[in-house]
């Protein structure tokens, strides 16, 4: 919750992680990890989208479970909710009655450009829904409620971003300034974490196993996948995504993890051999996620004080969310309600 005045302007972030699967490690480097680095500078609102995820068909116990174990994991990385709002998308009904709004203020011929739907309408050929379509509109719905100046997302979503601009831009246009229009934010240590079977491909929890890190991964599973992780034959430690992507990929995360630039990491490994690449990364995966493991198990033992942080949150994030709402239907001709 925020609890600083708010004559205190700091920019605000907002980001939204889907509760459609386990987290890897790559969503912790790329994501995860970056929202705990922005808390203090920025009014951060961080999001578990579970409406988006309906847009393939889920089971309803399960998408429950995940909810809270994704914001369990907000938490188990660090974040706090004295400083930053985590809640579930769900809760706070402004995001699909803005959707709605500005789904009245959005293009067919736009939509039908996005990449990821074409994507995924190819991948779930059975089931392409009206939501599939316009879920670039409930992104921008999230981002546009909380005014945000800055949406931290990877590469995929980058086009989602930039029709929330459009958007925003053009009901600015017809009606003032409503909204913010958002940037991108591009981490400034934003490595990519690589496959470790096929280390030329995004590391991807919806391919096998082997292939990713889970958040939530024993030791001993860390040790096998990262001891099974392809390198290649010539046997030297040489950061070169192109030529040389698995020992790369290796040497990125070390350098995530540490802090230390791929050259620091490289040169400490400098003729030795794959063996010590690869327990040097083991050592650094598990000693970034145990503590993360830890703190995630004892919250989720507490599932009061996990249910009052989303309660409390999702209370506030309702508070500012329908402050941009009422503003949208004043503009927008909706009839005043219980004021008169
Ligand atoms: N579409 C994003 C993804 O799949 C998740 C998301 C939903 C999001 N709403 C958002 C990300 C708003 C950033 C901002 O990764």
């Amino acid at each position: 919750m925020q609890t600083q005045p708010e004559t205190v302007k700091k920019p605000i972030i907002f980001s939204g992680i889907q509760p459609s699967g386990t987290l890897t490690l790559g969503n912790y480097i790329g994501a995860l990890r970056n929202f705990k680095l922005l808390e203090d500078e920025y009014d951060c609102v961080y999001c578990v989208v579970d409406l988006h995820t309906l847009t393939v068909r889920q089971d309803a116990a399960q998408l429950r479970r995940r909810c809270l174990e994704l914001a369990a994991l907000y938490l188990a990385v660090g974040l706090d909710p004295q400083k930053s709002l985590i809640f579930c998308q769900s809760h706070v009904s402004a995001h699909a009655e803005l959707a709605w709004i500005l789904n009245c203020y959005t293009y067919m011929g736009e939509l039908s450009r996005m990449t990821q739907f074409k994507d995924k309408s190819a991948k779930h050929a059975d089931n392409i829904n009206a939501g599939l379509f316009t879920y670039p509109v409930l992104m921008a719905a999230d981002i546009l409620l909380y005014q945000a100046d800055l949406v931290p997302v990877g590469v995929d979503q980058k086009q989602h971003v930039e029709i929330t601009r459009d958007i925003a831009q053009r009901f600015n246009g017809i009606y003032g300034d409503v909204f913010t229009i958002p940037d991108v934010y591009i981490g400034k240590v934003g490595s990519k974490v690589m496959s470790l079977q096929e280390p030329t491909r995004k590391m991807s929890k919806s391919d096998p196993e082997e292939t990713y890190i889970a958040l939530l991964d024993k030791p001993e599973d860390i040790r096998r996948k990262i001891k099974r992780a392809v390198t290649d034959s010539d046997a030297e430690i040489r950061f070169d995504p192109e030529n040389k992507p698995g020992v790369s990929n290796l040497l990125s995360i070390i350098a995530a993890l540490t802090g230390e630039s791929t050259a620091a990491v490289t040169a400490n490994l400098s003729g030795k051999g794959y063996g010590e690449l690869k327990s040097t990364a083991t050592e650094c995966v598990i000693e970034t996620l145990s503590p993360i493991q830890a703190e995630y198990k004892r919250i989720m033992n507490d599932k009061a004080y996990l249910q009052s942080v989303l309660d409390q949150c999702a209370h506030e994030a309702s508070r500012r969310a329908n402050r941009t709402l009422d503003k949208v239907k004043r503009k927008v001709g909706c009839a005043p309600h219980g004021k008169a």
